[in-house]
């Protein structure tokens, strides 16, 4: 057994789940205590169960199995540290989170979760909290890694899904708007859109024109097709929309990145001024990546004896209804509406979820063991790199202009609405 640097670690999963953070957890603690000899304890439902104490022992035993259960054993919330919901009140709880780590002799917490994890854990690092992330979401928009886990698995659901409405739509002659996950990024639906031949692929990066969608549908009919299926992501915003948010983001937050064609040359000329640019790595925008996609409400319920209080988003109508209707009032063609949701991030993980989450984990557990704290485990190629966490919390990596999926779209003669 190699010496180790690091004793115990504590282990988390943050924000939505999906599938492969069980591989991960399993990959962490196979190799902490297999083969370092570090103790490993779990801490239940995100930075929530870190400020409440509430932790359950991973041994050997507890990970034994979990390999291809989706979800996460550990469970998981939306709970910031610094912004948690406590007995009726938004409370600063960054410091109970340290002392309790430190109470419970964990000398090193790793943090499974998105871009929000990121950031979260760069704040209790900056408290005194030694951290290691790992990159998880089906959105695939953390910076400075080739990909995050649990986007292979939702990605191959989604495509499933376009497969499958194909067969449907054709022989009712209709339009299908089939509306992917992927929060402010439009990786997902792009994906699942150029593999499943969607004819329309609409992405949060390229605002639409919902008359050229509509010009596209009709040119279809005339071909003699009898079909089309419009994929479109959650964050997708038409030209309008687009240039409302640019401008809302524009009063609030002037140095955000906005997603309108003027915003993007606005940015530009102000970097272009500036004496040094932004610290925005090549593969990220400097977008803020806790830009709610609905307004998040805060309850009180009750769990046996014990009241627990929640954050939670409020329901919303479906980007896609919105757009079916608006398509069906443009072209007169009969259409119909599939929202994926939870489907796209539950069931088992993919064998490359699957691999890439063994090789996270155990790369995790050999960085702790060497002593090397507040980086995020990356991967770059066939390696796992870490990297300092400063260079990944608060930014998203959005898809880029010229991205080789939307080339290869455009050339198959996909419309981005644009
Ligand atoms: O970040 C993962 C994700 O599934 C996004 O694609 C989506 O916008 C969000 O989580 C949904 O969150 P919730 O599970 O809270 O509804």
């Amino acid at each position: 057994m190699s010496k180790s640097k690091t004793r115990c670690v504590g282990i988390l999963t943050a924000g939505g789940d999906c599938p492969g953070l069980n591989a991960a957890i399993r990959g962490v603690v196979k190799a902490a205590i297999g083969t370092y000899g570090i103790k490993c304890i779990g801490i239940l439902d995100g930075f929530r169960g870190l400020v409440e104490n509430r932790t359950i022992l991973l041994d050997d035993r507890a990970v034994s199995g979990i390999l291809t259960y989706g979800g996460t054993v550990l469970g998981t919330s939306r709970d910031k540290p610094h912004k948690m919901p406590m007995g009726g009140n938004i409370l600063d709880m960054t410091q109970v989170a340290v002392d309790n780590a430190r109470r419970l002799q964990i000398d090193c917490v790793v943090c499974l979760g998105g871009a929000g994890t990121q950031k979260n854990a760069l704040r209790l690092a900056a408290a005194g909290l030694r951290v290691v992330t790992l990159p998880k979401t089906i959105d695939n928009d953390v910076v400075r890694t080739d990909i995050t886990f649990g986007f292979d698995t939702a990605l191959g659901i989604a495509t499933e899904a376009i497969d499958r409405l194909h067969t449907t739509a054709t022989s009712h002659q209709r339009a299908i708007v089939v509306e992917v996950m992927g929060h402010n990024a439009g990786w997902l639906t792009l994906g699942a859109g150029i593999a499943g031949g969607a004819d329309v692929v609409l992405i949060p990066e390229i605002p639409y024109d919902p008359r050229r969608v509509s010009e596209h549908l009709l040119e279809r009919g005339r071909a003699g097709k009898r079909f089309s299926i419009i994929a479109v992501a959650e964050g997708a915003l038409s030209v309008e929309e687009a240039r409302a948010a640019d401008a809302r983001s524009a009063e609030e937050k002037p140095g955000v990145k906005g997603r309108t064609r003027e915003a993007k040359e606005a940015k530009r000329r102000r970097e272009h001024g500036k004496k040094e640019a932004p610290p925005v790595s090549a593969d990220g925008e400097e977008i803020d990546s806790d830009r709610p996609r609905s307004p998040t409400q805060t309850v009180v319920i009750r769990r046996g004896d014990t009241e627990v209080e929640r954050t939670y988003h409020t329901v919303q109508e479906p980007k896609a209804s919105q757009l079916a209707r608006h398509l069906q009032k443009l072209t007169g063609m009969e259409a119909r509406v599939t929202t994926l949701g939870h489907v796209q991030r539950g069931g088992i993980p993919s064998s490359m979820d699957r691999l890439l989450c063994t090789r996270l984990g155990t790369a995790a557990a050999r960085l702790i063991a060497e002593g090397r704290y507040n980086v995020m485990v990356s991967v770059q190629g066939d390696t796992c790199e870490p990297v300092p966490l400063e260079q990944v919390a608060g930014r998203i990596k959005t898809v880029p202009e010229g991205h080789p999926w939307i080339e290869a779209g455009r050339l198959v003669g996909t419309c981005f609405g644009d």
